[in-house]
């Protein structure tokens, strides 16, 4: 199993940002992934993990804490790596980094369309709260 440990801007952002391409593909300007990286890392809030198996990064996932809710960003992991309990792995690490700040409750969004990581979000605890999402580009 990969290790998990914290981001490292030095070593890891290259293949981050190929992971996150590859992963994700990118529509908007405030999720551009060089961009993400850096507003993140200057928040040095510790929140944001990879998994590194040899040199290779393999997975990542973001947490954020406001001191009210917890929340989960970009997991990811690569294709050829999946169903093999990295991804759980990855949550679990967040939320006990979470719980460490004092996190009570943790929420996540995903595009409604995302039914694949939905289904693992389930399968791991989570479940679909009725919520009204709304949010506002700056
Ligand atoms: C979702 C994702 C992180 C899962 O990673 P993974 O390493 O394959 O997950 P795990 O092996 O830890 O799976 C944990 C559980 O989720 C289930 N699961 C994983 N992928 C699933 C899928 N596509 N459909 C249904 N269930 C799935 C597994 O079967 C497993 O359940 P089990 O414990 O009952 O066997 C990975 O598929 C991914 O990176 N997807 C794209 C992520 C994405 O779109 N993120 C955007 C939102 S931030």
């Amino acid at each position: 199993m990969p290790t998990i440990r914290q981001y490292n801007d030095t070593t890891d952002r290259i293949q981050v940002v190929e992971l996150w391409k590859n992963v994700f593909g990118y529509e908007t300007a405030h999720n551009e992934p060089n961009l993400a990286i850096s507003k993140k890392i200057a928040t040095n809030d510790g929140l944001f993990f990879v998994a590194v198996e040899n040199t290779d990064i393999v997975g990542t996932i973001m947490a954020g804490y406001d001191g009210h809710r917890g929340w989960l960003y970009s997991v990811a992991v690569d294709p050829k790596k999946r169903l093999s309990g990295l991804g759980g792995s990855l949550v679990q690490h967040a939320e006990k980094a979470l719980a460490d700040l004092g996190c009570m409750k943790i929420n996540l969004q995903l595009l409604a369309t995302n039914e694949a990581t939905a289904a693992f979000y389930k399968s791991i605890g989570y479940s679909v709260e009725p919520r009204l999402s709304m949010g506002k580009v700056l």
